[in-house]
């Protein structure tokens, strides 16, 4: 019975009657009563399906993980804390000492600092190629590597990868392609259908689409699944029930938004492609892309909902226009339901040495649009209102 000095005197257990909520629960409890230890001993080991500790798993990261599984067509995936987490935890579940892996030059800035510095530091080496030029790919393995990694769009020149190349080139020389697919996102690209082994997500972008959560995704085959579990545990990945809640929701509406923001995205790559104060438009929608063949190959007709844009005024240019367009926040993410702006130099791309930056041609004038979902002529009046700045 409760005195008014107990320290729970809620009802621990409540049920909602025959019917079943309609929408998702969220289950903030860290730990399950088990029965007695046999069944803690069940559960733990796996023989019985269920639920004992958030940190080994709970209902809404799995809720949220099938989701994702079923759109990405693969047998296994699982959410992360963070969408770097995800990559990590690749890392941690594929590679030890000794390893090697091959790594896309142009992949988000953490990424590049993962997958070369902090790798190092575990004694797996790394060597950086041009994920576009298949023979340097080739060249680049040896018999150590392991994994190979690139963007299925890149951040932020969006070029586009030769996923199902370059899965060939890792199955023949013994290791597994990791694409990171977070600028495309399963609408538009499903890396696994190509013959990616490993799929990764920031679904902190467009998946979750609301600037509300950070987490991440990794989906992948059985075949190569048996430490993804124990890796995610024992490294302390698990992703909070409350975020996951989050991103199931926003992923109900992920087809319809990237719709609209797909088509959004290429009008405004067509109207800036038109502008004398921008020197390039990066878009794999437009034909004066280097990709767009391979990328109506693999993507179909949408082409995802990033732009990226360099003024020939360089910083100056960038700061002016970022200033005039106030309608558009710069907000150093991406994905969500209003058009944002970033400036990869100042922010995701910092941490490259700045030859590295220059050879990848991000500049001081180099802008990154992450492009909205309100109605086009809204976008290009924004887009104006900074290009106005700038002598356009
Ligand atoms: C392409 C790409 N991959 C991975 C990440 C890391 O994701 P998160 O910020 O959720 O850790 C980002 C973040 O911006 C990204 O742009």
């Amino acid at each position: 019975m409760d005195t008014p000095d107990d320290i729970c005197p809620r009802p621990k257990r409540f049920s909602p009657g025959p019917a079943q909520p309609h929408a998702a629960p969220i289950y903030l409890s860290s730990v399950y009563e088990c029965r007695d230890p046999d069944q803690a001993d069940a559960l733990l080991s796996g023989s019985q399906v269920g639920y004992v500790y958030g940190r080994d798993g709970h209902p809404n990261a799995d809720m949220l993980a099938e989701h994702c599984r079923r759109l990405h067509g693969t047998e296994r995936a699982t959410v992360t804390s963070s969408g770097m987490g995800a990559l990590a935890l690749v890392l941690l579940a594929v590679l030890e000492q000794g390893d090697h892996v091959v790594v896309s030059n142009q992949l988000y800035g953490r990424s590049d600092t993962l997958l070369t510095a902090e790798a190092a530091r575990l004694g797996i080496d790394s060597t950086r190629v041009d994920p576009c030029d298949l023979d340097a790919v080739r060249a680049a393995m040896t018999d150590r590597t392991k994994l190979v990694v690139v963007e299925t769009i890149s951040n932020p020149l969006l070029r586009v990868a030769d996923l199902s190349a370059l899965a060939d080139l890792a199955h023949q020389g013994g290791a597994t392609l990791l694409a990171d697919n977070t600028f495309a996102g399963p609408v538009v690209c499903r890396p696994a259908d190509l013959g990616a082994d490993w799929v990764m997500e920031s679904l902190t972008k467009s998946m979750n689409g609301h600037s509300d959560v950070v987490l991440g995704l990794v989906c992948g085959a059985e075949l190569h699944w048996q430490r993804v579990p124990a890796a995610l545990a024992s490294w302390g990945m698990t992703a909070a029930p409350f975020a996951c809640w989050l991103a199931l929701r926003g992923l109900e509406t992920l087809a319809v938004r990237m719709e609209r923001a797909c088509r959004n995205a290429h009008a405004a790559a067509e109207m800036l492609a038109g502008v004398r104060a921008i020197e390039a438009v990066h878009y794999p929608g437009l034909e004066s892309h280097p990709d767009h063949a391979l990328a109506c190959r693999q993507f179909g007709d949408r082409f995802g909902a990033m732009v990226t844009f360099t003024l020939a005024g360089g910083r100056a240019a960038a700061d002016a226009f970022i200033a005039a367009a106030r309608e558009i926040p710069f907000c150093p993410s991406l994905g969500e339901l209003a058009t944002t702006l970033s400036h990869p130099e100042s922010t995701s791309h910092r941490g490259l040495a700045p030859d590295q930056r220059a050879a990848l041609g991000i500049t001081g004038g180099t802008i990154r649009l992450s492009v909205g979902i309100e109605s086009t002529e809204t976008v290009l009046a924004a887009l104006r209102e900074g290009l106005a700045a700038v002598g356009a």
